[in-house]
């Protein structure tokens, strides 16, 4: 099983080394075509040795109709241009004694050098190799906050990437500093916290298609559970609660939950320290409540914000559940958490809930009236 706690552990190590897959960005990104004509692409941690976003984008860039795409690396980054190469591009040579140094890639166009009407690694490879591939030391670091880095941002449209889980909120806020568009990945508990989730509440940012686990090529030398070696002899990870964060318009955001379930009030019980009821799983949503509902965490997936609104979460909206209960109530202690009445004095904590509203009531009467 993905692990999620892996996640958490690489997140505190700061090991940000796990390495997209081809196959889960091709996934994500054929729901995108349309918005990246006459585009600058950037992906600003990605060392174009490595990245697959890299390759995907100088694959498909003339499908794409990219006017440009950029890519930089990261100095810190322990494995830049040494373990994970996924070109073995003999052109693409850096100088000795700068082996380690950051560099940029820029590509402006990818003749389709082998004329069969296709662009493959083949024409990829050429590129890089010719004279022409725009590849240059960076003066800095090449962390995607340097000056240098910051001023190719404001050049891109979109930026496109998997960032380093553990700068994933400073990250966010540069996005929206320079008011970008973009489809990073992500993990689900990240966007619970204080900083990225009033910008989901705000509908500033959004999930994208896949989210749940997702496996990740990492280093020989990366030591956690859920590892293990592929067919390819490289080593991969699997880990839990992964999502795609954009601000992309995409079809899914106008995809409403089918409901089914009757509100029931045993069914579905009220908290003693939050105005909501009780819903543990998103299948369940009633069809016919109006007020407010706790749901799981997991309902960001298939939110529809044309169908419900978001209006807080119980981690940090929940009132204090001392100043509720009577002094000798038995309850398991913790940060704020919704809780359940369930006997005399005895009260459940519940995990992490988002609170929902229905939004398209006006919709519904007006169904309802001319039904
Ligand atoms: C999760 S990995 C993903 C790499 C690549 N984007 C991919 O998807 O395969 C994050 C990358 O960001 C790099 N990185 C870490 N800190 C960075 C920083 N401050 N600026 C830019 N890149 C950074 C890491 O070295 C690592 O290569």
């Amino acid at each position: 099983m993905a692990s999620n706690s892996n996640l958490i552990r690489a997140n505190r190590d700061k090991n940000d080394e796990f390495y997209t897959q081809l196959s889960d960005i091709e996934n994500e990104l054929k729901h995108y075509k349309n918005h990246f004509k006459n585009k600058i692409v950037f992906c600003n941690c990605d060392d174009p040795y490595e990245s697959n976003f890299f390759k995907y984008f100088a694959m498909n860039f003339n499908t794409l109709g990219l006017k440009k795409l950029v890519t930089t690396c990261y100095a810190g980054s322990p494995i830049v241009t040494e373990q994970l190469s996924l070109f073995d591009v003999d052109g693409l040579v850096i100088k000795k004694g700068y082996e380690k140094h950051p560099y940029k890639i820029e590509i402006n166009e990818v003749p389709d050098s082998n004329n069969d009407g296709a662009i493959d690694l083949y024409d990829v490879e050429a590129l890089i190799k010719s004279g022409n591939n725009n590849l240059s030391l960076l003066k800095e670091d090449g962390d995607f906050r340097s000056k240098e880095c910051i001023d190719l941002l404001k050049e891109c449209d979109i930026v496109v990437t998997n960032p380093p889980f553990s700068l994933f909120r400073e990250y966010i806020a540069l996005l929206f500093k320079y008011e970008k568009k973009f489809l990073i990945i992500g993990n689900q508990n990240s966007i619970t916290c204080k900083e990225i989730f009033p910008l989901i509440k705000a509908n500033k940012m959004w999930l994208g298609y896949n989210s749940g686990g997702q496996t990740f090529r990492v280093p020989n030398d990366f030591e956690q559970k859920n590892t293990f070696v592929g067919e390819d002899n490289n080593k991969y990870a699997k880990f839990g609660n992964i999502c795609w964060c954009t601000n992309l318009d995409i079809e899914k955001r106008y995809e409403k939950m089918i409901l089914y379930k009757k509100y029931d009030k045993n069914e579905y019980p009220k908290y003693v320290n939050y105005d909501a009821i009780n819903v543990d799983k998103i299948t369940d949503i009633p069809c016919d409540y109006y007020e407010t509902m706790g749901v799981p965490i997991t309902f960001i997936t298939s939110y529809c914000p044309t169908q419900f609104r978001i209006v807080g979460i119980s981690c940090r909206d929940s009132i204090r559940i001392a100043d509720i209960v009577e002094k000798d109530a038995i309850y398991q202690k913790g940060g704020p958490q919704v809780y359940l009445k369930i006997s005399d004095k005895n009260y459940k904590r519940l995990y992490n809930r988002l609170f929902i509203i229905r939004n398209d009531l006006e919709e519904e009467e007006n169904g309802n009236k001319a039904a």
